[in-house]
């Protein structure tokens, strides 16, 4: 007889009702590849009374949250609410009560992943989280599962499909800022506070879970150096892809020569000619180089209700498969054991080695070109192209942009800082990191 693993959903907003969706639609098809029955049994959210989709049961919907991860009938608790206050204890519980936690909670994840998988192990519970990094793409049963047998010494990628959406909408069609941005929340990509995914906090979450499995490290957010893409103005795109790049929201985690770990998120110009710089609107994409493997590159829908949820209900099948093996924790979610986790030092950003696209606003006036020049050169900054821009309005400035050579980001840093001090340098320069 089929035996039915049952499921407590914790939200149902785009991804959960997405979740339902897809157990509806591939109903005869999981159960004849699990054989294992999938049951929701209850359904927590905040507002019973809003409207909500007609596949959902109403019927199953509570705002007591806690009678979800408690209930006696439900064996694996999907976490797809969000935020780290309620979700967090919420997932605690549930595990401590031995039920298997499936989560698209990035933030969780990064923030108190090592906690909570050291309670779902105690607890002979399994915690899969594969949609919490990338929507749609399994990168993270890759790195866990097919890479394991391999070591990998970069991870290259756009993890955040909103701040990808919001720059494609700005590139190709001109859409203003806060247009694209409204875009993307009414497609479902961006999170509840869509700043986590303007300031790069997201793609940190993101890249910190990435680069624990990838690299065998205790990686959180605050080890991740964050920009965001609200310092990118349309002019910077335009002048990007005059000289042959675009701008993506960038995610770096790899190892250096010295053995210590470079970790950023930032904007970063990227040569036309990489792949990376046509991955457009909410798809997103990592290039995974490793010793044996040589490079690869994995891309698809990063966000969005059908894809995410996809994964979701893949983790959803994990359980099913381990629940009716009676295999819980054959595979650790993140490559190890927590325990064997290493603390690899991490490459300070002021140290980093780039080229830069730097942007200045001065006033147009004899000698700015070559007191850029001398400021740049006398903080060891050697400048590769250089161009001027005029603007034939009162205040006569003009912009100035330049290609340097590859430089130290501090360097750039306390060249920038003395160019701004300038009394006929108007605005803030803008400066971004040319990805190689
Ligand atoms: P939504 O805002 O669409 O849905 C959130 C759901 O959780 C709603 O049903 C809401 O209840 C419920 N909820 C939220 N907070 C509480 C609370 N404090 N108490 C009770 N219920 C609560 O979010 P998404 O579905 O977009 O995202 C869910 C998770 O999935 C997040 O962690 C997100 O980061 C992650 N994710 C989302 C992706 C996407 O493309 N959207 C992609 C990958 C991951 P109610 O319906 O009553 O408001
Ligand atoms: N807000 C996230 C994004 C959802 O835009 O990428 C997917 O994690």
């Amino acid at each position: 007889m089929t035996r039915t693993l049952r499921i407590g959903l914790l939200g149902c907003g785009v991804v959960g009702t997405g979740v339902l969706q897809l157990l509806r639609d591939h109903r005869e098809r999981l159960t004849s590849r699990v054989d294992v029955a999938l049951e929701v049994r209850r359904i927590g959210v905040r507002d019973i009374a809003r409207p909500r989709d007609a596949i959902v049961p109403t019927k199953l919907l509570t705002d007591d949250l806690t009678s979800v991860v408690e209930a006696d009938d439900v064996d694996v608790v999907v976490e797809v609410m969000g935020g780290l206050d309620v979700a967090g204890p919420l997932m605690r519980r549930a595990l401590e009560r031995g039920k298997h936690v499936v989560t698209a909670n990035k933030a969780l994840i990064a923030e108190y992943g090592s906690d909570l998988l050291e309670v779902a192990h105690a607890h002979g519970a399994d915690l899969y989280f594969e949609a919490a990094v990338a929507g749609g793409i399994p990168i993270l049963r890759v790195l866990r599962e097919s890479l394991v047998s391999d070591r990998v010494t970069r991870l290259r990628g756009v993890v955040n499909g909103t701040s990808n959406y919001i720059l494609s909408r700005m590139a190709q069609e001109g859409v203003d800022f806060e247009v694209a941005l409204r875009e993307a929340q009414a497609a479902g990509y961006a999170e509840a506070d869509p700043a986590l995914d303007i300031n790069g906090g997201d793609a940190a979450h993101k890249l910190a879970i990435l680069a624990t499995l990838a690299f065998g490290a205790r990686v959180t957010p605050a080890n991740v150096y964050t920009e965001g893409i609200d310092t990118v103005a349309a002019e910077d795109i335009a002048f990007a892809r005059n000289l042959g790049y675009a701008i993506k929201p960038l995610a770096v985690a790899r190892e250096t020569p010295s053995g210590q770990l470079d970790l950023r998120v930032h904007p970063a110009l990227i040569p036309r000619d990489n792949a990376l710089a046509n991955i457009h609107d909410a798809i997103n994409a990592v290039q995974i180089d490793a010793a044996a493997l040589g490079s690869g590159l994995l891309s698809g829908p990063g966000a969005g209700q059908l894809p995410t949820a996809m994964s979701v209900l893949s983790d959803i099948v994990d359980v099913a498969r381990n629940y009716a093996a009676g295999a819980h924790g054959r595979v650790p979610p993140r490559a190890v054991r927590e325990v064997r986790l290493a603390d690899i030092p991490v490459h300070d950003i002021l140290e980093l080695r780039a080229r830069y696209y730097l942007r200045f606003s001065v006033a147009d006036r004899p000698g700015v070109l070559g007191f850029l020049a001398t400021v740049l050169g006398a903080h060891d900054v050697s400048i590769e192209q250089m161009f001027q821009e005029g603007r034939s309005d009162e205040m006569r400035w003009a912009t100035v942009v330049i290609l340097t050579h590859r430089a130290r980001e501090r360097d750039i840093r306390d060249a920038i800082a003395e160019i701004e001090r300038d009394e006929y340098v108007y605005r803030p320069a803008h400066r971004i990191l040319i990805e190689e």
